[in-house]
């Protein structure tokens, strides 16, 4: 019974951290610079620390330096000192759609994921809304991943 107890507040405070984190992705898509595919993508990085760093898809009239709002949250983090992440939540869709996508990260991201995270404990949200949401792990998103440890 207790033990019933502590898991139910256990999952609750995930199911919680989960939402918060995909508040805050909602709340970064915002902010992407997307004139070119109109493809709105937010992502929100849960770092070990607690913090959670944010990004969006920033695009170039040269297509080629667009950034997706997977690797901006990564990049932001990492410059700021982080290197250990548990998750990340990922929202896209068109901006004139009224139902964004169950978007996942591109194969680019998924490597640079790769770098810095265990693809067996790494979490990967992909989500509509708050309650609308899939999980996976990295390695379920890239099996058999190229990464660190076979190089260092
Ligand atoms: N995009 C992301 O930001 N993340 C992804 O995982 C997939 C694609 C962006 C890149 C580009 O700006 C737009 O979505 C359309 O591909």
């Amino acid at each position: 019974m207790k033990e019933d107890f502590v898991q139910s507040i256990q999952n609750r405070l995930e199911e919680e951290e989960i939402r918060r984190l995909i508040r805050q992705a909602l709340a970064a898509r915002e902010k992407a610079y997307a004139p070119y595919s109109r493809y709105l993508v937010g992502a929100a990085l849960l770092c070990r620390d607690g913090e959670i760093v944010t990004g969006c898809n920033i695009e170039n009239a040269a297509y080629t330096p667009s950034n997706c709002a997977e690797r901006t949250a990564f990049f932001r983090a990492v410059s700021s000192g982080r290197r250990d992440f548990r998750a990340i939540a990922v929202t896209g869709g068109k901006a004139d759609s009224v139902r964004l996508d169950l978007s996942y990260p591109c194969g680019v991201c998924r490597q640079v994921m790769e770098e810095f995270c265990d693809p067996d404990r790494f979490l990967v949200i992909t989500a509509r809304s708050e309650t609308d949401y899939l999980v996976c792990t990295l390695a379920e998103l890239l099996p058999h991943g190229f990464g660190p440890s076979n190089v260092l």
